[in-house]
């Protein structure tokens, strides 16, 4: 048996390593503080919920269009016009099974040999794997340079040239929270004027995970960029849903019918009674949002004031996410080794900076939606073991 070489290329999720272990410790019966995952601890919107019970009771469980089901993309398209106040047509809109295969599609459109495609690192590793399989190579831009983890224009813009076919942009910023202003993304988009014919997908599934009543500078208000832009976003995360697969995208005109096909290649369509579901997430009260930001917001606090006082580790504060990337070096251990103890002693899980790349090797990703006991137990059980 012989497989393609581009299967050897695919990279993985470190996460589900780690997931694996803490499972195995756990049945060992040791006692695992998991801040490893990402995904909130709130439950789905309970009108969410209904309405995806309700359509299977209805008898939605057949196959649907590939793009998703109309009423579904509409709703986006309102929810775009009124978060963003854009207006984007429901045709250029498609429903996919989470936000992962929008990446998948947009890097398989763009990479192959002897092509480049610019990326942030750390960043959420199947940017990277992605990257590899299509055969393109993969160019890293540094997201440790700036100390609250926001982009640097300028050194993006040095990074592309004739080869370049796609940037991917991340924000708020998976693993490290940060959070880039407009003012820095207006700079990036006139920049990117000289590069008329560079794709940009950027992944926003964070959009509405922001602190300090700050709004994401959504690329869906630059429509200069509309034929060349690709926007990733979902339900995962705003709506804690992310084991619904839900995502949702904004394509260029020209790529819809390449789009299509893959979808119809790949996954057919979305789970029907999930897409229902998806319409109330979208249309009902925002309630549980609002709550769950507010605890964030202090489970936040919480973390980071509790890592500042250890010792040996620098924390900042994250803009968005919900997860915070402490520099640990001074503990005179890298992330890898870092992680490693606090499983293995502290019993605490947490994802090194090296599972996102190469440049964050002295920093570490802990997820801070988990209960406030939990974040203060893992910091408690942290410091006796820097002791
Ligand atoms: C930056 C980023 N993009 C995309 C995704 C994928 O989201 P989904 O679970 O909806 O596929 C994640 C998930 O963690 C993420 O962190």
């Amino acid at each position: 048996m012989k497989i393609a070489k581009s299967v050897n290329r695919l990279g993985t999720e470190a996460v589900y390593n780690i997931f694996a272990k803490t499972k195995k410790l756990i049945k060992q019966g040791k006692e695992i503080i998991d801040l490893s995952l990402g995904q909130s601890d709130f439950k789905s919107p309970k009108h969410a919920v209904d309405a995806a019970v309700k359509a299977l009771n209805d008898g939605y469980h057949g196959y649907t269009l590939p793009n998703g089901i109309i009423e579904c993309r509409e709703a986006v398209s309102r929810k775009i016009k009124s978060l963003y106040n854009a207006n984007i047509d429901p045709e250029r809109i498609i429903i996919m099974p989470g936000g992962k295969p929008t990446m998948h599609y947009a890097i398989s459109f763009f990479g192959e040999p002897n092509s480049e495609i610019i990326y942030p690192d750390p960043g959420f590793p199947i940017y990277q794997s992605m990257i590899n399989f299509t055969g393109a190579k993969a160019i890293p831009y540094n997201m440790t340079e700036n100390k609250d983890f926001s982009i640097d224009p300028d050194k993006i813009l040095t990074l592309i040239n004739e080869k370049t076919r796609l940037l991917i942009l991340n924000n708020p910023h998976n693993p490290t929270g940060g959070f880039t202003e407009k003012k820095v993304i207006d700079k990036l988009v006139n920049g990117l004027k000289k590069f008329p014919d560079l794709a940009i997908l950027s992944d926003e599934v964070y959009d509405r995970l922001i602190f300090d009543n700050k709004k994401i500078p959504t690329l869906l208000n630059y429509p200069e960029l509309y034929d060349r832009l690709i926007i990733l976003n979902g339900w995962s995360k705003t709506y804690a849903m992310t084991g619904w697969r839900l995502g949702w995208s904004v394509w260029p005109e020209k790529l819809i019918e390449h789009v299509f096909k893959f979808c119809v290649n790949n996954h057919s369509c979305v789970n029907t009674p999930a897409q229902y579901g998806a319409i109330a997430a979208l249309e009902g009260p925002e309630d549980h949002l609002d709550d769950m930001m507010k605890e964030f917001d202090v489970r936040r606090k919480l973390i980071v004031s509790g890592l500042r006082k250890l010792k040996g580790i620098e924390c900042t504060i994250p803009g968005g996410s919900f997860f915070v990337f402490p520099n640990v070096s001074n503990t005179g251990m890298n992330g890898e080794e870092f992680t490693k103890k606090c499983l293995n002693e502290a019993g605490v899980a947490m994802i090194p900076g090296t599972a996102f790349g190469k440049f964050a090797v002295n920093n570490v990703r802990l997820n801070f939606a988990t209960s406030r006991e939990n974040i203060s137990k893992a910091i408690e059980k942290i410091d006796k073991i820097l002791k």
